[in-house]
């Protein structure tokens, strides 16, 4: 049954595409610019590299951890920019406000190599993003500190997983 309505979409689809095609001078369909949400930055760009910022720690692996810092700096930035406001608070002032501190002592334990600071700095960089979430009101977006490794992170084939 799916193969057969799969199959109808796809006749059709390939129908309605060459009578575009076909039509004298017709223009191409435009593609439609695509402006990722605050919600779809947020899980493929900012939370994932929140863990594995995580993760670089656990595996002592301060290069990818400062790599990692740096990519979820840039990720707040194009956030900032790309949503300049959200229920009328600019953005970028707000992660300015609640991000600079626990970015800052990151890096700092991170070039000392320093287990203890970063496991401190890493808490106040997650308190830091529920401290938005709940100013923003969606205090229901709760993030908790990682607990175990992914076999499937890069870099993460030496950590036992359960
Ligand atoms: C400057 C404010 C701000 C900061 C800082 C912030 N967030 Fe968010 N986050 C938001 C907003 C606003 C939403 C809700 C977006 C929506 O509902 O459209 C959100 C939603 C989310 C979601 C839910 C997305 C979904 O669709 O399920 C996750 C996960 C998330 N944030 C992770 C994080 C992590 C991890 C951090 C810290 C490293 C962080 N956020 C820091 C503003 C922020």
């Amino acid at each position: 049954m799916v193969a057969i309505a799969l199959a109808a979409f796809l006749a059709i689809a390939l129908v309605s595409s060459r009578s575009v095609a076909a039509g004298p001078g017709a223009p191409s369909p435009a593609a439609i610019p695509y402006l990722p949400s605050i919600s779809d930055l947020m899980i493929e760009t900012i939370q994932p590299r929140h863990e594995r910022l995580w993760r670089a720690e656990q595996e002592g692996n301060w290069d990818f951890a400062a790599y990692e810092l740096r990519a979820l700096r840039g990720s707040f930035d194009r956030l900032g920019r790309s949503h300049p406001t959200d229920q009328q608070t600019s953005l970028p002032q707000m992660i300015a406000s609640v991000m600079e501190q626990p970015f800052r002592e990151l890096n700092n334990a991170i070039q000392a190599k320093d287990g203890t600071a970063f496991a401190k700095t890493y808490a106040g960089l997650t308190d830091a993003c529920n401290s938005c979430h709940q100013a923003l009101n969606r205090g229901v977006v709760e993030i908790r500190l990682p607990s175990r490794a992914s076999p499937s992170d890069p870099n993460a084939n030496d950590v036992p997983h359960n």
